[in-house]
């Protein structure tokens, strides 16, 4: 991975990142770690983490690989435990575990919408309800260093054929984030969504030589997608003491594809 050129400290923070196995997810847990973060990385391809955690080791950052499915709550509190236990109590997380099963919505199976949002909407509610719980029985009161970031979509604002139980998923879990910002804002936690337009990952690179990821990529106003590092910057200031200002705030970064 490509280093960036600016750097946030995030020595002393124990973040947990959930769908680190690839994506968006593997790269936010390398460069929290690169700053100087003990990341916990969650997914249920462990293996993946593993090699991950390997890799962060290497480059010099320390990592522990759990296995987490954020439909279950056992799970998600077995990761925040295991955490705990290595690094002490989590004081970051990124909310990032994702779906999408895209297509037209007649013909969606009920299951993969149940799985959508069971993914997408219930698991990032009890994943952040977890760390939240700890950050406040850690002190996050009196610190102020609770940070909890959740990856949203454009597609909470941007309507868009074929993703409509996704996109209901994305825009539930800005307005949810916006309101656990103010339920949490005198508890020391911040709360933040990000919505990242399309960024070059496992998960849309199949649909970019078809007929309708063409026609969507020739609708922006820039037809591209996303380098890989177009959300470095922002995920690492909303991972930072310098963000203790931004709460319940919903970010867009989409080069302009929504305008
Ligand atoms: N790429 C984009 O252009 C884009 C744009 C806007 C928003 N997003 C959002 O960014 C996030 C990451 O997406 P991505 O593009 O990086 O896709 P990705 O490569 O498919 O990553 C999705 C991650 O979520 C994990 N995951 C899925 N179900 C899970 C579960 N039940 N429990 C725990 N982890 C689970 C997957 O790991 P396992 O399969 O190993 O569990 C994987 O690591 C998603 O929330 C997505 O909606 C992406």
């Amino acid at each position: 991975m490509s280093v960036p050129a600016f750097s946030f400290d995030l020595s002393g923070r124990v973040a947990l990142v959930t769908g680190a196995s690839s994506g968006l997810g593997r790269r936010f847990a390398t460069l929290l770690a690169a700053s100087g973060a003990k990341v916990v990385i969650g997914a249920r391809r462990v293996e993946l983490l593993t090699e991950l955690a390997d890799e962060i080791a290497a480059s010099g950052g320390e990592a522990l690989a759990v296995t987490l499915d954020v439909t279950d709550e056992a799970s998600i509190i077995a990761a925040y435990d295991a955490a705990a236990t290595r690094f002490g109590p989590v004081d970051t997380v990124i909310a990032n575990a994702g779906l999408n099963v895209a297509g037209s919505a007649m013909g969606l199976n009920v299951d993969d919408f149940d799985r959508m949002v069971s993914v997408n909407l219930r698991g990032v509610f009890l994943t952040v309800r977890e760390g939240a719980r700890r950050m406040v029985a850690a002190g996050a009161r009196e610190r102020g260093n609770g940070r909890v970031t959740i990856i949203s979509s454009i597609t909470a604002h941007q309507p868009a054929a074929g993703i409509a139980p996704y996109a209901a998923t994305k825009a539930a879990v800005a307005q949810m984030g916006r309101s656990l910002a103010k339920d949490w804002a005198g508890k020391g936690i911040n709360v933040n969504v990000l919505c990242p337009g399309y960024v070059a990952t496992e998960m849309n690179e199949a649909i970019w030589d078809q007929p309708a990821g063409a026609a969507l990529l020739a609708g922006f106003a820039r037809p591209r997608v996303m380098d890989e590092d177009a959300l470095d910057a922002l995920i690492l200031f909303l991972s930072s003491d310098a963000s203790r200002f931004m709460t319940g705030s919903v970010v867009t970064l989409d080069d302009g594809q929504t305008l």
